[in-house]
């Protein structure tokens, strides 16, 4: 997979040097998990088989891009209507359902506009309050993968530290330059009487819909954010007086610092929200100093984003879409999507629409490209006229545990030439698995007799040469009923 070793890089040298492709565009497109964009771009060929490479000479990392964009089979070039993407917020129009997130991302108005001109359907601007807001610095961490790539991201900041008056000025010029682009103006209070005053100023603000923020982790304030969203009671009380105060649509975004969102989310809804959002970020400590001496460390308790968190993410929109009393209530899910598919297995399980903040973090507004293209191939190709025809469809293949069907075992296949005999399928199935792999010629070689079809093999193998059989062996037949 050498695309994974492209540097992503801003005014990329590679597009700079070509004049009949812009390969840094193609490349982030692969990196986005997107080849099908990549080939309908390039349709049946790679215009580029006789040139001698500039953009490999001009490439900081030595990429092999031509290599890389002949390997992809052809395909036939085809139309991308934008068109199956529309949708709506609570019956706003959204010409597609990514919005940013509330957080820095959209924090300013240069910002915003930005994210709008790149594609992005609207924004959920970062929460406006009446606190004094200072921020620690740093205020980021983060757990990395290969190249770098942040997996999990820890933050410990706060909420908008510009006053409620500058905020609603660049609401209102969003609102006359971007009359299309939705404007969710998230808001916290302390009290009542905070929640009922923001609400009451931002009715002609140009705010379209408001997120009430019950679940920030890092409020030095007590019974604030996270605090209000664990305690159901408070979740109604708050949305009660915000209904009581705007004529706007709004929706709660909770906390997953919870074990059934489930209340808060009903809670929300009794007091007259429109609809949920979730999650917010999970309280979490990446690191911990262990230097005895240098007397610097400020390790403090804040949320965790990013990649590491979509499993939880999809977890609770799945608990979410599933509770009756939020049926025709919007649900606006986040939680690490990164990509088109990570983004239609949130609205597979039921989101309307979808938010991202960690990624344009490190990769940029311009992921809306690979996120609008991924979707929109996507539903053109498998024959959906609208991106509502997969909302809450049955294809996410979720049941309960108790309704699994447990009458099968599905064994591993083992890829002898692209095995290289590093034994770690080995090692792993007799540490952590059943004993089911023995060791012939330097390979390895399944013994169905104690294979219990974990797939544990499958998962770990570097060379990826260990893959899913896909065929159900009856339990019976192996004589283990
Ligand atoms: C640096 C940072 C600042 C954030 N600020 C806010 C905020 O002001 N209000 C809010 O509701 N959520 C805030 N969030 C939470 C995000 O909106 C989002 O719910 C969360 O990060 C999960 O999405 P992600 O994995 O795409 O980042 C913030 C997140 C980060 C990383």
């Amino acid at each position: 997979m050498k695309w994974d070793e492209c540097l992503l890089c801003h005014d990329a040298a590679c597009s700079r040097s070509c004049e009949v492709l812009q390969p840094a565009r193609l490349l982030r497109s692969l990196y986005f998990d997107n080849a099908e964009a990549v080939r309908n771009e390039l349709g049946g060929q790679v215009p580029c088989t006789d040139c001698d490479g500039h953009c490999r000479q001009s490439c900081p990392v030595d990429l092999d891009i031509r290599g890389i964009l002949t390997s992809l089979a052809p395909d036939k070039q085809r139309e991308i209507n934008y068109d199956v993407l529309k949708t709506d917020f609570c019956g706003i129009p959204l010409e597609n359902p990514f919005l940013l997130s509330s957080s820095v991302i959209a924090s300013t108005y240069d910002m915003c506009a930005r994210a709008f001109e790149a594609g992005w359907a609207g924004a959920a601007f970062k929460t406006i309050c009446l606190m004094d807001i200072v921020e620690a610095s740093p205020r980021f961490s983060a757990i990395k993968g290969d190249n770098n790539r942040l997996i999990g991201f820890k933050n410990i900041e706060q909420l908008s530290d510009h006053s409620v008056v500058e905020n609603i000025k660049i609401f209102k010029e969003l609102k006359k330059n971007y009359p299309d682009k939705f404007l969710l103006v998230s808001i916290m209070g302390r009290n009542e009487e905070e929640w009922a005053y923001l609400a009451d100023i931002l009715n002609d603000s140009g705010a379209d819909a408001l997120e009430l923020n019950f679940s920030c982790p890092n409020m030095t304030e007590e019974n604030s954010g996270s605090d209000v969203g664990q305690i159901p009671e408070l979740v109604e009380r708050y949305s009660r007086v915000v209904k009581q105060h705007t004529r706007l649509p709004f929706i709660a975004k909770l906390t997953p610092n919870v074990t059934h969102i489930e209340d808060s989310a009903e809670a929300a809804i009794r007091g007259g929200a429109d609809g949920v959002a979730a999650i917010n970020t999970i309280k979490s400590l990446i690191e911990v100093d262990i230097n005895p001496n240098d007397g610097i460390a400020q390790a403090s308790i804040g949320g965790y984003s990013g990649k590491a968190v979509k499993p939880i993410a999809l977890r609770f929109t799945a608990e979410l879409a599933q509770d009756e009393m939020l049926d025709g209530k919007h649900i606006s899910a986040m939680g690490g999507i990164e990509t088109w598919r990570d983004a239609l297995e949130f609205i597979v399980l039921g989101a309307d629409s979808v938010q991202v903040t960690t990624a344009v973090m490190q990769y940029g507004y311009r992921i809306i490209d690979d996120l609008k293209s991924g979707l929109a191939l996507y539903l053109q190709d498998h024959g959906f006229q609208n991106i509502k025809d997969i909302h809450k469809t049955t294809i996410s293949g979720i049941v309960g545990t108790e309704k699994l069907d447990r009458s099968y075992v599905i064994f591993p296949r083992f890829l002898r030439d692209k095995c290289v005999g590093c034994q770690r399928c080995y090692l792993s199935c007799q540490d952590g698995g059943h004993q089911a792999i023995k060791i012939v010629d330097g390979k390895p070689v399944l013994n169905p007799d104690n294979c219990v079809g974990c797939h544990l093999c499958v998962l770990v193998c570097p060379m990826e040469a260990i893959v899913s059989s896909e065929v159900r062996v009856p339990k019976e037949k192996l004589g283990r009923i």
